[in-house]
């Protein structure tokens, strides 16, 4: 069986995790999929001997890299929009198939990609982009496929839950605790895309996507950030017996008219004790799916970080080569009845 190419776009945490897994691992990874999996190039900012890769597979000429003829899976891990914008669309647009944990890149013009991909008849894989190693794009495209989900709920942001249970459990003031989260590396440098929601709007897009078979873009998700809440509301939170998490809440709603739309938001909420979210804790992440079927279901782990992420990364990479090996197909997108996003007065 010929080799599956991989070109590899960006070598930070996640994506040195899944070049040393691609590597490391080629035996059985070559079992799982009937054919070895072979890197191509790793796409990088500039090239240093010392990154743990042979010297020859690092490139700083990426949009190359893509369209190789001996490229069969392009792994998008750069993040920002423009440029894997630009990287995917070309990989899509020349067969390729595509897995990027980028979900701000999916979900800055949901159903731009899913198109591309239509177009080529390519794979577009995504686990990575919500929830890091938690499954929770598979289980929404594919396992629920012929169930009627009505909402889901996620605690999709580690740094700002870190924050929240940190603040929960010490009575700490948000600044404080914004500033142990960035000593103890939770939160980036800037850490504007977690605590004003930015990040979790993006997953909650793409949630409401991918559950309600329809398009929810960014701009379309109703959004509050964590950077109001005070000591004073976790201790009026405790006395009612509740929490304060962020949440991502998407559901079905029926509007005035008797019509179902979607509603999208993304803001830090009340959770009573009881609730399973209530003791997701730190850094991790979960995700609440009710459907008419299966009932409620509950998806935990770690959320972020280069091992888990690229646990997501990798299972999508075996996909796709499966794929090209056995001729199989990526998950697609509905094409028919698309919900229109409900205003928020319907609420
Ligand atoms: N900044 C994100 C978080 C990383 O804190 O959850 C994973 O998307």
């Amino acid at each position: 069986q010929r080799p599956i190419g991989v070109a590899v776009l960006g070598h930070g945490t996640v994506g040195a995790e899944v070049v040393r897994i691609i590597r490391d691992d080629a035996l059985d990874l070559q079992a799982r999929i009937g054919a070895p999996l072979e890197i191509r190039g790793v796409a990088v900012r500039t090239v240093s001997p010392e990154r743990g890769v042979p010297v020859e597979l690092l490139t700083t000429d990426a949009e190359s890299l893509v369209t190789r003829d001996d490229v069969d899976i392009v792994v998008e891990l750069i993040g920002g929009i423009e440029l894997p914008r630009k990287l995917v669309r070309a990989a899509l647009d020349a067969g390729k198939s595509v897995v990027t944990a980028n979900k701000a890149l999916l979900a800055a013009n949901t159903g731009e990609l899913a198109e591309a991909a239509e177009a080529r008849n390519a794979d577009l894989y995504f686990e990575a982009a919500v929830a890091g190693a938690i499954p929770v794009i598979r289980p929404l495209t594919q396992s629920l496929a012929g169930d009627r989900v009505d909402r889901v709920i996620g605690i999709v942001n580690g740094t700002t839950n870190f924050i929240l249970s940190a603040m929960d459990e010490t009575g700490a003031d948000y600044a404080e605790t914004l500033a142990e989260a960035s000593r103890l590396g939770y939160a980036e440098a800037d850490p504007t895309a977690d605590v004003e929601g930015y990040d979790a709007a993006s997953k909650a897009a793409i949630l409401a996507s991918i559950a309600f078979h329809t398009r929810v873009s960014a701009s379309d998700v109703y959004r509050e950030g964590i950077t109001h809440i005070t000591a004073a509301d976790l201790t009026s939170a405790r006395a009612l017996n509740c929490t304060v998490k962020l949440l991502a809440i998407c559901e079905r709603v029926t509007g005035p008219d008797g019509r179902d739309r979607v509603s999208a938001r993304v803001y830090p909420a009340l959770v009573p004790r009881e609730h399973p979210l209530a003791s997701v804790s730190g850094a991790f992440n979960a995700v609440v799916v009710e459907a008419e079927s299966s009932g409620r279901l509950m998806f935990y782990g770690q959320g972020a970080g280069g091992a888990p992420t690229a646990s997501a990364v990798m299972g999508d990479v075996v996909m796709a080569a499966r794929n090209r090996v056995q001729g199989g197909r990526g998950p697609r997108e509905s094409k028919y009845a698309k919900l229109e996003i409900a205003p928020m007065s319907d609420i």
